[in-house]
């Protein structure tokens, strides 16, 4: 599951060049271990993990929203959670939808799972690897949402295929969201915004839903701002909000 014999260091460092400790694996590209986990932490790794673990090594249920103990009528991914905080909140407010939550990063598994013992929390499920073998799997049409918050941006231009916005991964979107369903972009890094716009905007079979300037630069009602926001805001800069809907 997780590679943690990585020589490397919490993934919100300043340091994205990617060329020290960053590591390719599949199409992630990023660290998977900050620093030591707790003794709690491992022990929920080692055994509270598994059990909220998506298994990608086989088929995928007919339909995704089996795999919750509570009954949940809808599923939603959100892609690189990080700490959580948005998937958390969100999964608070909405007892019956199902989230999945992808995340390689060990630390920030760590956190979630904290929180989902604490909370006692059935509608979130969880996949500790690459979002985009987790889209490869999931059914045509079954996912309602994904949201994909502050992605590593991957500033330099030699490094812009790393992002996780390609044409192959928008075109795996597509096939995973079910109609009028939504993928839901936020970055404070205007280069990223500009690229996703023009990534989504020449696929077929999504709709950019902005008709005025303050539904791309104002967040969406009840949106829960994470970490990487809160440090986008200490520094000045502003993060924008795309919706785009599944046709
Ligand atoms: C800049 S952090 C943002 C975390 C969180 N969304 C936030 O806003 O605070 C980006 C996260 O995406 C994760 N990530 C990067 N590539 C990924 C991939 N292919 N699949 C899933 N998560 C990925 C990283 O491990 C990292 O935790």
């Amino acid at each position: 599951m997780f590679n943690i014999d990585h020589p490397d260091s919490a993934p919100d460092s300043d340091d994205r060049d990617g060329d020290v400790a960053m590591h390719r694996q599949g199409s992630f590209f990023g660290r998977r271990k900050g620093h030591k986990l707790r003794a709690h932490q491992a022990d929920l790794i080692e055994h509270l993990l598994p059990h909220l673990s998506l298994r990608i090594d086989g088929p995928a249920p007919d339909s995704l929203t089996t795999l919750f103990d509570s009954a949940v009528e809808l599923v939603r991914l959100e892609i690189g959670f990080g700490g959580g905080e948005h998937l958390l909140a969100e999964a608070l407010a909405h007892p019956n939808t199902g989230f999945i939550g992808a995340e390689p990063y060990v630390n920030g598994m760590a956190k979630i799972l904290a929180r989902i013992e604490a909370e006692n929390i059935g509608n979130i499920r969880l996949f500790a690897g690459d979002a985009s073998e987790l889209l490869a799997w999931v059914p045509a049409g079954s996912l309602a949402r994904i949201d994909l918050i502050h992605p590593d941006p991957w500033p330099k231009r030699r490094h812009w295929k790393r992002r996780f916005v390609q044409d192959a991964t928008v075109s795996a979107m597509a096939r995973a969201l079910a109609p009028h369903g939504e993928f839901r972009f936020v970055s404070d890094i205007d280069g990223y915004n500009a690229w996703t716009l023009a990534h989504l905007l020449r696929a077929p079979g999504f709709d950019w839903l902005a008709e005025r300037a303050d539904d791309w630069r104002k967040p969406w009602p009840n949106y829960t701002m994470t970490r990487y926001g809160r440090k986008a805001e200490r520094e000045g800069r502003r993060a924008n909000y795309l919706r785009f809907e599944r046709l």
